[in-house]
């Protein structure tokens, strides 16, 4: 028999932990995405939601999967082909393996991965994403895009013992974030002021769903306002306009269906893509801080 609370989970600190920060008649984006995943981190809240927007748009459940694997393919990429060694990763969601900091230490083992998300549920996960390897180090700080002083002010960066050395590059990763910053919030502004501290040389991964190809996307968005969880997807267009604004350079292949997206390569070379564009209804690009 289930949980009274709703509450299912294989892995993680269990119901207990969950249930003391977890507003369960509400749903979340985190444990909505987790069950978009297949997880098993959510309420009966979160599943409502989730099916609603499933039912509205079914290729959610893709998109989830197409830009878990653009994360996964970025970090990769930076880890192996760039050399890059520290990331921090604003709005982490709850475990998923891989999770950043694997996939980053599988290539450099002494990389620094410091976790920042809104939600208190995922902070309960915290200690399952602080597993790093001995070498490299992994933080995890409960902190809102929206003040982004409240993460470039936390310790973990300003001190005194900064997870990051910011005279090195630093891959920022916006990862399925920025559709959750409505225009009200400024989205340029706010990603300038995170890439301020950081050198030049950093880069920023950043993916943000769109209607563009899909549009069952616009009702699915709805079904997230409807719940208080406000939503703006954006045209291509929009994206590279909020990367200008922050002052970042864009690299190859530029703003891209994240399911055609390959690093350094003009998207007519890439191989066959795993989804098409409507399943994936999201863009993906890196870019560079100049
Ligand atoms: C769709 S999940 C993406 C998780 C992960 N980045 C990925 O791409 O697989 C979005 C995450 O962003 C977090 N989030 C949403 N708005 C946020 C904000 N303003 N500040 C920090 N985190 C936020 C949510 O709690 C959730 O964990």
């Amino acid at each position: 028999m289930g949980d009274p609370s709703g509450w299912m989970s294989t892995s993680g600190p269990g119901p207990t932990a969950a249930n003391d920060v977890a507003d369960r008649g509400e749903p979340q984006v985190a444990r909505m995405y987790d069950y978009y995943l297949g997880g098993k981190d959510h309420f009966e809240a979160d599943r409502i939601a989730a099916e609603e927007v499933l039912r509205t748009a079914p290729n959610s459940a893709k998109f989830a999967r197409a830009n878990r694997y653009f994360l996964q393919m970025v970090v990769e990429y930076l880890a192996r082909e760039q050399g890059v060694d520290q990331f921090l990763d604003i709005g982490t969601g709850i475990p998923t393996r891989p999770n950043t900091h694997q996939v980053a230490q599988y290539h450099r083992p002494h990389a620094r991965v410091l976790y920042t998300d809104n939600d208190p549920i995922v902070m309960t996960y915290a200690e399952a994403l602080m597993t790093s390897t001995r070498e490299g180090r992994v933080d995890y700080i409960e902190a809102d895009l929206r003040r982004p002083q409240d993460i470039l002010g936390h310790p973990c960066l300003a001190g005194p013992e900064p997870v990051f050395d910011l005279e090195r590059p630093v891959a920022v990763c916006a990862v399925a974030i920025f559709h959750f910053v409505t225009d009200e919030h400024r989205p340029g502004e706010l990603l300038r002021t995170i890439m301020e501290p950081m050198p030049s040389g950093s880069f920023l991964v950043l993916s943000h769903t769109t209607e563009d190809f899909d549009d069952a996307m616009k009702e699915a968005a709805e079904v997230y306002r409807r719940r208080k969880l406000p939503v703006q997807l954006r045209s291509d267009a929009e994206v590279e306009e909020i990367v200008s604004e922050a002052g970042l350079e864009l690299l190859e292949p530029g703003v891209r269906p994240l399911n055609r997206w390959w690093p350094g390569r003009p998207a007519r070379l890439a191989p066959i893509p795993l989804y098409s564009d409507a399943e994936a209804s999201c863009y993906g690009l890196l870019a560079r801080k100049p």
